[in-house]
Order: structure tokens, then C-alpha cells, then sequence
């Protein structure tokens, strides 16, 4: 197909998806989008974005693959546990020394849960380990994604195998069963709200935060959608709050000011 044609096309299905699917492409980097589609087009031997929006209507079964590998929703239990590992020492005593009386963590882009529940781990030990148990009723973790097939995961908090491969033994056995599939523990359960968002169109929650997660998620975003979403992290954030972005992605431009670094090595920023 002549790539003008092509591009028509690659349009109008991205359109297609916005309308009908809610999934607004239009701040997602294009190869990103056209490699993630072009995976579906080729496992339904489909050879160009036209027929492939054809495709969508004759068969509306392919929606769910369809958006499955647009969210690209693999996540693990303590993925990246040097990460964890740099939060547990630094990040959660900070937060937990604020003298808020709500403290709000929000992952954003959780996947299937394993991150917030990863992240009340952290806060639960931490707060068991200064006989402060009973304080855990101030922390609440909230977590959002825009799959809704990935909250429904997450809900049921029940992990295969292969989510644990990043997990440490002693936080495995504390806070998950030994089953496959392993249950998240009723201790961190009770600390984790789960909720749909969409990062690029909704405000963050409206509480003051005083840590954002927000891992593997803006890589798919274009530089203006990530600089807009720094700026609402930002003001969500209470002062003295704290930014993680792990390993793969960092602060793009103008939001580089708008922070302070804490680790650079694990990307984990503080709002001055
Ligand atoms: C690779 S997972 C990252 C999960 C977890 N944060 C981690 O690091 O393991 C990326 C997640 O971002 C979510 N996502 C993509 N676009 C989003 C958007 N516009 N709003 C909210 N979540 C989004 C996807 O649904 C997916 O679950």
C-alpha cells in the first residue's frame, strides 16, 4: 500500500479504537502503536490497518487481544527489587515519618496489581517491624490502569508462578500464600484500593499524595503527553513527596525542574 494510503489507514483505526474502545491512541508514540497493532495483523494474517478495522467489526472477539496488546500489561511482584529495595531504605521510612494523617500512595499504571501490592508490602513490614501496626489504617495505596481486564486480575490478587521471579523469599512467604496460584494476603488487601484511570485524560486522585509509582507506563507515551503528566504528578504530589519512575523511563524537559532527584540510578524524584 502507498504509505500516504497506509497512513490514512493507521488513522483512521487508531480513530476506530478511540471511539469505539475508549483507548485514545493519539498521545501514544506512533512505531510503538504500529508495532503493538501490527503483532494482532500478523497472528490474524492480516496485511494491512483497513482490513484489519474490518476485521474488528466482522469479529468484535478480537477487541480483547486487540487492546491486551496495546496495554502491554506484564508486570511482576517486586519487579526491578533493587528498586524495592532503594524505596524500602529511603522512600517508605521517609513517607511513613510524614505526620499526615492520610498517607496516599498511588500506583499509576499498576498492571495486575503487583506493583501495589508490592508497595503495601513495604509499608506493612515497615510499619509491623515498629510495633505501628495499628497506624496502617492512615495508609491507603491506591491503584489505577485504563485495562479493565487487568483490574479484574489485580481484584482477585491471585499470581501464577512467574510473577514472583523478582519476589524475595521472606516477603513471598509473609505476604502470599504458597499455592499456584499464590493469594495476596488479606494484610495487604485491605491496604489497596484499585480503580480504572486514564493517565492521559483523568486528573490523579484528588487527595494530596505523598508517593506516586508510575513504572514501564510513559514509555509509550509521546514527549508532550509525558511532560503534561509530570506537571499533574507534580501538583498531586504534596511537597516533600516522592516520584518513582524505575529503571527505564526519567524526567523529560521542562519537568526535570519540577523536581529533585533522590536516586538517580532508580530514578526516584522528590517534589522540593
Ligand atoms: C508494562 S505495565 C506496567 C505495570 C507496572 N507499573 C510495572 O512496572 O510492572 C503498563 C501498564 O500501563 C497501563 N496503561 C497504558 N496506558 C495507560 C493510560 N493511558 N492510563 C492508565 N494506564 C495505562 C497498561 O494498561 C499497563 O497495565
Amino acid at each position: 500500500m502507498h504509505a500516504l494510503a497506509a497512513d490514512a489507514a493507521f488513522a483512521a483505526l487508531t480513530a476506530k479504537i478511540a471511539r469505539e474502545r475508549g483507548f485514545g491512541a493519539s498521545n501514544y508514540r506512533d512505531g510503538c502503536l504500529r508495532r503493538r497493532i501490527g503483532v494482532r495483523m500478523r497472528a490474524r494474517g492480516v496485511a494491512d490497518f483497513a482490513a484489519y478495522g474490518a476485521l474488528l467489526d466482522r469479529d468484535p472477539k478480537e477487541w480483547e487481544p486487540l487492546l491486551d496488546a496495546l496495554t502491554i500489561n506484564v508486570s511482576k511482584l517486586f519487579r526491578d527489587r533493587d528498586v524495592y529495595a532503594a524505596l524500602a531504605k529511603d522512600v517508605v521510612p521517609a513517607v511513613w515519618a510524614m505526620p499526615d494523617a492520610a498517607l496516599r500512595v498511588w500506583s499509576a499504571g499498576c498492571a495486575s496489581g503487583e506493583e501495589a501490592y508490592s508497595l503495601a508490602a513495604l509499608f506493612h513490614r515497615h510499619a509491623t517491624a515498629r510495633g505501628e501496626a495499628d497506624r496502617l489504617a492512615r495508609l491507603r495505596v491506591i491503584a489505577s490502569d485504563i485495562d479493565r481486564g487487568s483490574l479484574e486480575r489485580a481484584q482477585r490478587g491471585a499470581y501464577p508462578e512467574r510473577a514472583f521471579t523478582d519476589a524475595p523469599d521472606a516477603l513471598r512467604r509473609r505476604y502470599f500464600s504458597p499455592d499456584d496460584p499464590s493469594i495476596v494476603s488479606a494484610d495487604l488487601r485491605t491496604l489497596v484500593t484499585f480503580e480504572r484511570r486514564d493517565l492521559l485524560r483523568a486528573a490523579p486522585p484528588r487527595c494530596p499524595l505523598q508517593l506516586i509509582a508510575c513504572r514501564n507506563v510513559v514509555i509509550y507515551f509521546d514527549a508532550p503527553a509525558q511532560q503534561a503528566l509530570f506537571a499533574r504528578f507534580h501538583e498531586a504530589l504534596q511537597p516533600g513527596g516522592f516520584l518513582v519512575l524505575g529503571k527505564v523511563e526519567t524526567l523529560l524537559g521542562a519537568a526535570r525542574r519540577l523536581f529533585e532527584a533522590v536516586d538517580h540510578r532508580h530514578r526516584i524524584f522528590r517534589r522540593p
